[in-house]
């Protein structure tokens, strides 16, 4: 692509002013990363999917420790720098130019887990809740979903970011028009997640981590069955 075209598309791009300010200082892995991979790599954990990976700093990462990583973002300039980063590391990434609303271009069953860090809150609560029935779709069954989020809703607040109250609770316009940011409680993101079993959930210096495992279907109903054999005998 000419260079001049690339400027323009960069300019339309919703992130682009996050990426030009410290979103691509982004460039170190999350500090649980290495923790949490060493507890995939102990629950035989293969294909990982990065849900909004932006300039991929946790996919490299974890494809460098040896997992199968699926990546997808908005974000054509975000994509770039992940690109960049999987050339310097030598390492093999799946990565995908989307943008989701409620669909993902996966097969069901597919990832042994999802990372979800700083992401999945930037819409409306009806997308949201599409999306995380996508994330459970493509999730094998007793598969492992992460996420880690600022709780921004205090601290933004509290510097008084730009952006209004919509009518939904929880949901900001944030800066230009379309733009939603949702703030989740935490019952509100365990009732998303409730087809899932809370392995870990805390708060934490302004931030939320939360690890789920999917139900196994083939395990419940083998104990609904034998709890139906043993209220008929
Ligand atoms: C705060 S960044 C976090 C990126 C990455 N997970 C990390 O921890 O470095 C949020 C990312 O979500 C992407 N994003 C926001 N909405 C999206 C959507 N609907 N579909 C795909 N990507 C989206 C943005 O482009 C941005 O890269």
């Amino acid at each position: 692509m000419k260079k001049r075209n690339r400027k323009i598309i960069d300019k339309l791009e919703p992130y682009a002013e996050y990426f030009k300010g410290n979103g691509l200082g982004q460039q170190f892995p999350s500090p649980s990363m290495e923790k949490l991979s060493a507890f995939f790599e102990k629950k035989r954990v293969h294909n990982v999917l990065d849900f909004c990976c932006g300039t991929g700093r946790n996919s490299v990462f974890l494809a460098q420790k040896g997992f199968s990583v699926y990546g997808f973002d908005a974000s054509r300039m975000a994509l770039r720098d992940v690109r960049a980063k999987q050339r310097k590391a030598n390492v093999n990434l799946h990565l995908k130019l989307l943008t989701v609303d409620g669909k993902l271009p996966y097969e069901d069953s597919f990832f042994d887990a999802i990372i979800i860090i700083r992401a999945l809150y930037q819409a409306r609560i009806s997308t949201i809740r599409k999306n995380v029935e996508e994330i459970r779709r493509v999730t094998k069954p007793s598969g492992f979903v992460y996420i880690e989020s600022n709780q921004q809703w205090v601290w933004e607040r509290k510097r008084n970011y730009e952006q209004t109250r919509t009518n939904e609770r929880g949901t900001y316009q944030h800066g230009r028009p379309g733009n939603y940011y949702h703030y989740f409680t935490k019952s509100e993101l365990k009732n998303l997640f409730k087809e899932f079993r809370t392995v870990r959930f805390y708060f934490k210096d302004r931030r939320f981590y939360a690890l789920f495992q999917k139900n196994d279907d083939k395990i419940s109903s083998k104990v609904h069955r034998v709890s139906h054999f043993v209220e008929k005998t």
